[in-house]
């Protein structure tokens, strides 16, 4: 399957949330809105797994998904969520609270919810514990960097309509 339909049929819930809808508003790394960064996480995600498979590795691709598809919700209300108690706080604290956002949207596995958690490592101390929660975790960092200093090649963002308007229900 295409990585982007594969993106927004297992991603579905999230993506049609009010959550995801306040990410799109929010600028992020720069050159991005928080929605678009995940979406190339997320894409990324998808392709790093991709080529592990192909070398034999097993990859829980629907909870990698919806994992890298959430895993900064909370970004959309940092400034009412943590003020201005700082870089450290928010980058400790967004993962927790993208994690509980995504719980009250649909039903999180312990997989997916650990590699929400985990994702700011090494700044999070606790590593990922699964494959999933390291792709996610090197996907996010390389995917920050070229957001911030690549911004002629910004990513899958493009081909990516329904970024631009409401996504609707089936
Ligand atoms: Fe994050
Ligand atoms: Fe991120």
């Amino acid at each position: 399957m295409e990585i982007l339909n594969e993106i927004l049929i297992v991603g579905r819930p999230i993506i049609k949330s009010k959550a995801f809808a306040d990410c799109m508003q929010i600028r992020h790394h720069k050159n991005t809105t928080i929605a678009q960064h995940m979406i190339n996480v997320t894409v990324t995600c998808l392709k790093i797994s991709n080529f592990l498979e192909s070398k034999g590795f097993k990859i829980d691709r629907k909870r990698l998904i919806l994992a890298s598809i959430s895993h900064d919700l909370a970004m959309a209300h940092a400034k009412e969520l943590y003020g201005f108690s700082g870089y450290f706080t928010t980058a400790f604290r967004h993962p927790i609270d993208s994690f509980k956002i995504a719980q009250e949207i649909c039903d999180i596995h312990e997989k997916t919810s650990k590699a929400i958690t985990r994702h700011m490592w090494p700044l999070c101390i606790v590593p990922p514990n699964c494959i999933e929660g390291w792709i996610l975790t090197i996907a996010d960092k390389y995917i920050a960097i070229q957001e911030l200093f690549h911004k002629e090649k910004t990513y899958e963002i493009k081909k990516i309509n329904f970024l631009k308007k409401p996504v609707t229900s089936d």
